[in-house]
């Protein structure tokens, strides 16, 4: 059988960081830590291994459920994330979108996050798409209000309004290269649900889950995670042979 290619377009659930505290004995904030560590190999995986287009799951509209010690921990991680990792960023021609509204995160890390969307803002490779105050319905709610704006004032008809207007109007559709639909999802540590990632754009993605918790995830299985993806057999409605 014909292999198919390498996902352009891969979407992660990085789940597992307090359980891997929790074993390790170690505070929460710590596996967060450890989870970024994890994050920053995937990303110079996911370049060499010709992925183009990588979204994470960062922090979610829901997580603001949590302790606001454990949230600003997570803050906090972003801006020493940004010092640490600009320059190889840069040096790997990485080019980052952040899909969420983060202005009401803590002025330093939104100022780490402007400095380094600025930075790498003209970048042509890897499309590094970081989901941060992101939830999938807010950004579908997001689109519609905008939609429902253009149609009472600028005079676009309700009825004419397609999926792709949907589309152009999300996160995704609005940056500066559009991101395609994930081809595919993965999710660590076991958890099998979307928690609200993705919602709109994950209509026909293939999900991938493994109990690894997110900090032990490594280049390795992420890479065999990739071959498995290209035996999926994606139909989109169709058949094989349209016999
Ligand atoms: C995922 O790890 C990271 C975020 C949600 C920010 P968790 O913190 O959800 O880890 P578990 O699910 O408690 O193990
Ligand atoms: C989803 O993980 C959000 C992120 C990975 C950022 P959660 O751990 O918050 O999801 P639930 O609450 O278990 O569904
Ligand atoms: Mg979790």
């Amino acid at each position: 059988m014909e292999k198919r290619p390498f996902p352009t377009h891969v979407g992660i659930i990085m789940d597992g960081n307090g359980r891997w505290a929790k074993a390790h004995n170690v505070p929460r904030v710590m596996g967060h830590n450890a989870g970024m560590q994890s994050m920053k190999k995937i990303v110079i995986a996911s370049s060499n291994l010709g992925v183009k287009y990588l979204t994470v799951y960062a922090f979610s509209t829901e997580n603001w459920k949590r302790s606001t010690e454990e949230v600003n921990g997570i803050f906090n991680l972003i801006v020493k994330y940004v010092n640490s990792e600009l320059e190889e960023l840069d040096e790997n021609n990485v080019h980052i979108n952040i899909f969420g509204e983060y202005d009401m995160l803590p002025k330093a890390s939104v100022d780490a996050i402007d400095k380094m969307v600025g930075r790498l803002h003209d970048n042509d490779g890897l499309v590094f798409n970081i989901a941060l105050n992101y939830g999938g319905r807010d950004e579908i709610l997001r689109s519609v209000k905008e939609l429902a704006r253009e149609c009472a004032e600028e005079g676009r008809d309700p009825s004419e309004l397609t999926e792709d207007d949907i589309s152009a109007h999300l996160y995704s559709g609005s940056a500066r290269f559009d991101v395609p639909d994930p081809d595919l999802i993965i999710r660590t540590s076991g958890e099998e649900r979307m928690s609200n990632f993705l919602t709109w754009q994950a209509a026909y993605s293939e999900l991938m889950f493994t109990d690894t918790l997110w900090p032990d995830f490594t280049p390795e299985e992420y890479r065999e995670m990739l071959e498995a993806y290209a035996d999926r057999d994606r139909r989109f409605g169709g058949r094989k042979e349209a016999k």
